[in-house]
């Protein structure tokens, strides 16, 4: 039996640079980091933050926010700030925390009523950067969805779709490379193709490298389930029952849910189902109906994650 301890919040910087006083950095570095034959466009991307206010005090887990300088909003208003989840560690790319890094996937849709092209704007700004060129970034923001102060105390259970693995590669480094951490993390990570695969080979080398790392993938467009369903990364509670039951019955396990907004109700249907709804907090009301008999509804309204639960999803 292990003991709950106390998760300890750091104190994070927030907030150094606002929309109305952004800080202008340099790119240094700008890469394809799907592999080339994917139809999905997403990039990593490096700043250099030395000399601002950021340099040192960016958390693995926080995000920067990009202001597309001189670009008009769809209403015709200045482009706003988007937030990207920063993909280095807290000891930044170069270890010193004067370079950081994200991972940007280019929106390129079709406009829901007149079927033109339509391409998000700030994504495809940030991605047509060269290195040496400038942005206007804002940040540090952030505060719950990053390690705890006390991380040596805890197993951790991530789960990310897409380009919400973006924060894991940074704080994955932070917990590995800490001197002594010797419990368990696994990583789950949905994609839509192998292609898109984020960080494939960093993640698979540190599994080599660490046997307390455990890496999951679910590939949903390459073939479906027996009962004709996509592979998602809720499916890894039931089929890979054998890495994951003992991480997720010990009292001191900390469950990370990021990326697509609507993915963390699939996962608290499926930890119900798997006899975890001890990382949740359930309605009274629900109490008089089993949970198989729970639709959607109930789990977006009556489901909240437990204090062992963070869910960054948009
Ligand atoms: C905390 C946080 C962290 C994030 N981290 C990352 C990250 O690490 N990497 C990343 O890539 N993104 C991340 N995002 C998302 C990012 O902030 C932007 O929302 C994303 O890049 C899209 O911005 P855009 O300016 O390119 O698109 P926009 O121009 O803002 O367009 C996207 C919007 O347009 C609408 N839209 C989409 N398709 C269509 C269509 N076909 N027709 C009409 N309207 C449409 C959608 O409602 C959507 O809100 C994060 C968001 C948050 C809040
Ligand atoms: N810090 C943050 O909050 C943060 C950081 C980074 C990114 N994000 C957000 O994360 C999202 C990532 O999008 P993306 O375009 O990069 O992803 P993507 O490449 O499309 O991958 C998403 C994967 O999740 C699968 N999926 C779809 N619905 C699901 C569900 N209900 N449960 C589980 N898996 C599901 C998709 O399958 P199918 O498409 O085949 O159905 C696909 O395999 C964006 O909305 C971005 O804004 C948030």
């Amino acid at each position: 039996m292990h003991s709950r301890p106390k998760i300890i919040f750091p104190e994070v910087a927030v907030n150094l640079y606002k929309p109305a006083n952004p800080v202008e950095v340099p790119i240094v570095d700008n890469q394809i980091a799907t592999l080339e034959a994917s139809p999905n466009k997403i990039r990593h991307i490096t700043f250099d933050v030395s000399g601002t206010a950021l340099e040192g005090h960016i958390r693995a887990g926080q995000s920067i926010g990009i202001l597309p300088y001189g670009l008009k909003e769809r209403d015709g208003s200045p482009a706003k700030v988007r937030l990207y989840s920063v993909a280095s560690p807290s000891r930044g790319e170069d270890g010193e925390g004067k370079l950081i890094a994200t991972t940007i996937k280019r929106v390129i849709d079709e406009e829901h009523d007149t079927q033109k092209l339509f391409l998000g704007l700030c994504s495809n700004y940030l991605s047509d950067f060269n290195p040496g060129e400038t942005v206007k970034m804002t940040g540090p923001s952030g505060k719950r969805f990053v390690l705890p102060e006390n991380a040596d105390d805890f197993n951790y259970l991530l789960f990310a779709t897409g380009t919400g693995v973006a924060p894991y590669r940074g704080m994955l480094a932070d917990l590995l490379e800490r001197p002594g951490f010797r419990n368990q993390v696994t990583l789950v990570f949905g994609a839509p193709y192998s292609t898109d695969l984020l960080y494939y080979d960093y993640f698979r080398e540190m599994s080599v490298r660490h046997d307390n790392f455990h890496y999951l993938t679910s590939v949903s467009r390459e073939g479906l389930r027996p009962d004709g369903r996509k592979n998602y990364v809720q499916h890894h509670l039931m089929d890979s029952q054998e890495i994951l039951e003992p991480i997720l019955s010990r009292e001191n396990t900390l469950i990370y849910i990021c990326g697509l907004k609507g993915m963390e109700i699939g996962l608290f249907s499926m930890l119900v189902r798997q006899g975890h709804a001890g990382y949740l907090k359930i309605s009274e009301e629900l109490n008089v109906k089993p949970p198989e008999q729970w639709d959607t509804g109930d789990l977006k309204k009556r489901v909240r994650p437990g204090d062992r639960l963070f869910v960054e999803v948009y």
